[in-house]
């Protein structure tokens, strides 16, 4: 006679057992038991029904005849509603037809009464075995979904921003990215690019707000020798440095007046004239840019052109903030931290307590904020233990106490670090994790003492010419209320 025990792997299933019948319920259910199952048994279609809504089981295992219906149609509800499970349908002498129907509609199996326990087992197993191969496919799949260019992406609000950048990383199309700073821009733009077809090839990041209007044009497009005073010899230029692979232009929305007008050239022509050239050079980068300004503001006043924006905004894709996706932020602490903990040569963990008060700040400098806070609370912690108290964070607002703004918290927060730096503004970026540029901007706008970069604030003078969109662009209004996805 064979073994009647499950397969190793299938043991400890989750089963729940309808049928009418008492006698054979108390039976069966006993009998799983005996093989290490849990089970749970119920006697009617109604009970199955609130059952595995209320918790999940691996296998249902149902009679065929029940009182207000069949096994048949519990299978076709757990189908309907993808509840990730195996059927096993039992059936009585002459219900060969429906057992048959029954593996049509999605059942693992059939087995006739009266049971055969010995059959009875070997199926459970079986079905139990398939179930949780199926299982670990699927989290499999989902693990490497989430891995996708080490972004973590756990959280409801990320998960399909990560089918986005797989898409975009699926074509060629200029992709835009949009979020606040520190949401993971520059790591998702190489991420689309080590997923594309141009990995192997350059990718070239550029700061289009960190160097005068002339030499970001020279950057860019290259010059020939001659072209300008200091130009002593002949320069590629990135978009060229780039040929074959991905040209990343941070910061996009602070491009002056003149380099939009090159880089509408070059996307719309593929060719770039270095500064002082006679011809046009081809060129052949997939452009992935950036911005953390509200281009929709930049464009009503004239200083971002609309014809450039549709030919960037081929595929826009929007970062959400941290405060958004706070369930990802437990899952970013522990590489963060790992990293924090090899930079500094010290050993420290975490308290729950700790982590939960970082799960409930609100995070103005998203992820890049996050792991400098991590940094810092790993040399202040006392012991290798990061408590609460050793977190570099601004006291939360008591109850009934002053509720500040992300903005005044932000404000308030530069204002601190600037004076904990005596003003330098070089160290007060480092510490704050943004780049200079970014300070200089938040402390013009919050009114802040500062000397603006050069080339930064340039008007542009060009107003933008009416649009035409492009073939298979998007409709000439820019949208009010960006949406990510393909326009
Ligand atoms: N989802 C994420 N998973 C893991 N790390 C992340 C994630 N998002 C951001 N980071 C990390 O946070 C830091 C900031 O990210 P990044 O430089 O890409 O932001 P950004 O949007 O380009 O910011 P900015 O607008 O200030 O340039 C990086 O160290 C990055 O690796
Ligand atoms: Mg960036």
């Amino acid at each position: 006679m064979s073994d009647p025990r499950p397969p190793a792997a299938a043991a400890g299933g989750k089963i729940l057992l309808v049928d009418d019948d008492r006698a054979l319920r108390e039976m069966a259910a006993g009998f799983l038991r005996s093989l290490g199952h849990e089970v749970d048994d119920v006697a009617t279609l109604e009970q199955a029904r609130a059952r595995i809504r209320a918790r999940p089981f691996e296998l249902v295992l149902a009679d065929l005849i029940l009182e207000h219906g069949t096994g048949l149609d519990l299978l076709a509800e757990i189908r309907r509603e993808a509840i990730p499970c195996e059927v096993i349908i039992m059936t009585g002498h002459g219900g060969v037809e429906s057992a048959v129907q029954a593996i049509r509609e999605g059942a693992y199996d059939y087995v006739t009464k009266p049971l055969s326990l010995t059959r009875l087992a070997l199926d459970v197993g079986r079905a139990l075995e398939k179930h949780r191969l199926e299982q670990d496919v699927l989290r499999l799949a989902a693990a490497k979904d989430s891995a996708f260019g080490g972004i973590t992406a756990a959280s409801a609000a990320m998960r399909p921003v990560v089918s986005l950048l797989r898409r975009a990383a699926d074509s060629d199309s200029n992709l835009l990215l949009l979020g606040e700073s520190g949401t993971g821009k520059e790591l998702a733009a190489r991420a689309v690019h080590e997923h594309s077809r141009r990995a192997g090839q350059p990718f070239v990041a550029v700061h289009c707000g960190a160097l005068p209007g002339e030499l970001l044009e020279s950057e860019l497009f290259g010059h020939v020798r001659g072209s300008f005073t200091g130009a002593d010899r002949e320069r590629k230029g990135l978009f060229l440095a780039a040929n074959g692979g991905t040209l990343f232009l941070d910061e996009v929305g602070t491009a002056p007046a003149r380099v939009q007008v090159g880089l509408l050239r070059a996307l719309q022509e593929r060719r770039v004239r270095p500064v002082g050239a006679e011809q046009d050079l081809p060129v052949d980068a997939r452009i992935v840019a950036a911005t953390n300004a509200d281009l929709d503001a930049e464009m009503a006043e004239g200083r971002f052109r609309l014809d450039l924006y549709y030919r960037l905004a081929t595929f826009v894709v929007q970062l959400p903030p941290l405060r958004e996706r706070r369930e990802d932020i437990p899952l970013l602490v522990g590489p963060l931290l790992e990293d924090a903990v090899r930079r500094s040569g010290r050993r420290a963990t975490i308290s729950p307590r700790a982590l939960a008060r970082l799960a409930g700040y609100d995070w103005p400098g998203n992820v890049r904020e996050l792991a400098h806070v991590l940094e810092r609370a790993v040399l202040l912690a006392e012991g290798s233990v990061i408590r609460e108290q050793d977190l570099p964070l601004p006291e939360p607002a008591g109850p009934g106490g002053e509720v500040l703004t992300l903005e005044e918290v932000e404000r308030r927060h530069i204002e601190q670090v600037l004076a904990q730096c005596g003003g330098n503004k070089v160290r007060a970026a480092r510490l704050l994790g943004i780049p200079r540029p970014n300070l200089y901007r938040k402390l013009e706008r919050y009114g802040l003492e500062t000397g603006p970069l050069p080339g930064e604030l340039e008007p542009v003078n060009e107003a933008p010419p009416a649009p035409a969109a492009p073939a298979g662009g998007p409709a000439a209004e820019p949208p009010r209320r960006r949406q990510s996805g393909l326009f």
